[in-house]
């Protein structure tokens, strides 16, 4: 293998496995979950980082996949991921809930892994070949392979939000950035929001043609896997598991969960904040209620992430301090990861789920628990800055920021009728259903397959 060539050539930060015990196993995720069923049935190859600093890795054949890994040294994983990647570009893209960091040393090696990544999709694709470049960590690459190979269509998708161009404007190496991504045909984003903010930084700061924008620069909303989600839940193992969650958890008359990674974007602390005053203010009965939170772990390395999970660790620490009893915690935290069912299991056992995200391109996890709970009601408590609200209309809307609105939401969503709440569900989960993770990964390649139409489907500024 290794020189091997593919019509069709993923490229992203990281391959869909990970290695376990010495074998490699699929790692979850919604990015695994979106784009392996598209280079498996496509035949393709997917370019990453295998997750370890092994850098004899050859190229092997995973579960109908062929995975090309890319190397990255320590160093690298330092400057590149948890520098560049992680505290530069992540806080700008998150309306800079932290201060970005401009290290110009953090740069070079961005600069550098992205070559490496887009030599390695060169020379995975064949003559006309389609690449599909994905996420923030490899915005050079579109550009630098355009530069070597005319011959391939270049696609690029932005998982995570767009920055509006006065916070654009901050990156000292923001025309780099722009002119990479330019290298593709056509460049997708979650909400036509951000392919606005991403078109207006390409006008403004680069002095684009608007004209020449539209129809290359769209909005492509990413979705789940519903068959995977809905077959776990009407598992019976899974229902079992269900159960048993509740039952642990001390049966409440009310369960709210959070499901996250530990990530300062998603507003866990606000979530902790409303809850300990809804208690405070005896709205919500501790006796009856509890908040079960998970806080899958993140970024290890990276400073604020550590601070995040000593303030989120110290805060659930007091308000247990203040309102559990012998008999039972309020707030029952985890930071480990999870599986697939066990998420869909902690849905089912749910009353309530708290999505507080302070910004968020799209937030796969209010998706999944629509689509798990068919017919079962309950609520969904949606901050307005996660891409789902756009979709989830018939969540209950908050703005995290707003610590009466948000405690008015939490009562509003432990308040519903079970016919309103059957009602709100069942619609969030038809509005899933239409649009699931296939359809969006064709929208995506249908426009990237077919110029003309992107430009139809693109709205003007
Ligand atoms: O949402 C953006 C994203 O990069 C996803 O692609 C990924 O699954 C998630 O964040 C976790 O990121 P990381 O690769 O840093 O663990």
């Amino acid at each position: 293998m290794g020189t091997d060539r593919h019509a069709f050539v993923v490229v992203a930060n990281r391959l869909p496995v990970d290695r376990i015990d010495g074998a490699w196993e699929a790692s979850p995720g919604g990015l695994v979950s979106a784009v392996a069923p598209v280079v498996r049935e496509q035949a393709g190859a997917w370019v990453g980082w295998a997750n370890t600093h092994d850098d004899s890795l050859e190229p092997f054949d995973f579960d109908g996949m062929s995975l090309v890994p890319v190397s990255l040294s320590h160093d690298e994983h330092q400057q590149y991921y948890e520098g560049f990647c992680n505290a530069t570009l992540w806080p700008l893209h998150h309306d800079l809930i932290v201060a970005p960091q401009y290290h110009r040393s953090w740069w070079r090696a961005y600069r550098e892994v992205n070559a490496r990544f887009a030599q390695a999709a060169v020379e995975a694709a064949e003559t006309g070949a389609t690449v599909w470049v994905h996420d923030y960590h490899l915005q050079l690459v579109p550009a630098m392979i355009r530069a070597q190979r005319p011959d391939i269509r270049i696609g690029y998708f932005c998982h995570i939000p767009f920055p509006p161009v006065e916070q654009m404007a901050q990156l000292p190496w923001r025309d780099e950035i722009l002119r990479g991504l330019l290298g593709a045909d056509v460049i997708g984003l979650q909400r036509e929001a951000d392919a606005a903010k991403a078109r207006q930084a390409m006008q403004k700061l680069l002095g684009m043609d608007p004209e020449e924008l539209r129809g290359r620069v769209g909005s492509y909303p990413i979705s789940i896997d519903v068959d995977e989600i809905r077959a776990a839940a009407e598992s019976p193992a899974v229902q079992e598991m269900a159960r048993c969650f509740r039952r642990d958890l001390g049966d409440p008359a009310t369960l709210m969960i959070g499901v996250d990674r530990l990530d300062y974007s998603k507003g866990i602390l606000h979530r902790l904040w409303a809850f300990e005053e809804l208690i405070d203010d005896g709205i919500l009965d501790a006796q009856g209620t509890c908040l079960a939170q998970i806080a899958v772990p993140s970024r290890e390395g990276v400073r604020a992430y550590q601070d995040l999970r000593d303030e989120v660790e110290h805060t659930v620490g007091r308000i247990n301090g203040r309102f559990s009893t012998l008999g039972g915690d309020v707030i029952h935290y985890s930071h480990h990861s999870h599986s697939t069912e066990e998420a869909v299991a902690l849905y089912l056992a749910a009353d309530i789920l708290l999505v507080t995200s302070l910004r968020d391109g799209m937030n796969l996890v209010a998706k999944e628990f629509a689509t798990a709970r068919r017919g079962r009601g309950g609520a969904l408590v949606l901050s307005e800055f996660a891409g789902a609200a756009e979709e989830l209309d018939q969540a209950i809307i908050v703005n995290p920021h707003d610590r009466a609105g948000l405690k008015a939401a939490i009562h509003h969503a432990a308040t519903l009728s079970e016919d309103e709440a059957r009602r709100r569900m069942d619609a969030m989960a038809d509005t899933v259903d239409a649009f699931d993770v296939r359809r969006w990964a064709q929208a995506f390649l249908h426009d990237l397959r077919n110029p003309a139409s992107a430009a139809a489907l693109t709205p003007s500024d």
